[in-house]
């Protein structure tokens, strides 16, 4: 959800940051993206474009920022609509995958591995990677790096994989945007 009140406010926390990713920030604040109120505000550094390939539409690399207020809710495991790279700027955070990738989903929430994210990490995620963060101690800033055509993307729960726009209707409000 788009909150304008968010819009034009620049955090504090910038100043903590090396002048380069300070720049970054900065520049990437004039062109918001919709933010999601109380989880995660973004703008856009690189806007999305797109190319037709026969029936298929691809998007060419899209870089947004992200300041991550909160963490996921780790509930069940989530994927993405597209392929990504998320390159962190500050603070960090704890992802969560799945410690073996064929395990089935209802076993997710008893085997779990987590690794730290800190600033300068580098983390590719393919469209059927599931996974959710929970952050260190911060507010984080990172940008995310979007291609590749776009899919449907939802939840791995123990009835199986369910679509985002079902998901709060059987397990109740708890879907992050991940458009
Ligand atoms: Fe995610």
């Amino acid at each position: 959800m788009k909150d304008p009140n968010l819009t034009h406010t620049i955090p504090s926390e910038l100043q903590s940051m090396n002048w380069l990713f300070r720049l970054i920030c900065t520049f990437a604040m004039k062109s918001p993206y919709f933010h999601l109120d109380g989880y995660m505000q973004r703008w856009w550094l690189v806007k999305e474009r797109w190319i037709k390939l026969g029936k298929w539409e691809y998007q060419l690399p899209a870089i947004r920022l992200h300041r991550i207020i909160r963490s996921d809710s780790d509930r069940h495991l989530h994927d993405h609509p597209r392929k990504s790279i998320s390159f962190i700027l500050y603070g960090g955070y704890f992802e969560v995958f799945p410690t073996f990738p064929n395990q089935k989903p209802e076993i997710d929430e008893y085997l779990r591995v987590s690794y730290l994210r800190k600033p300068f990490n580098c983390v590719y995620r393919n469209t059927n990677t599931r996974h959710c963060i929970k952050l260190s101690n911060s507010v984080t800033y990172s940008l995310f790096i979007t291609w590749g055509k776009r899919r449907e993307w939802g939840f791995y729960t123990p009835q199986g994989w369910i679509n985002h726009k079902d998901y709060n209707y059987i397990f109740g409000e708890d879907s992050n945007e991940n458009s």
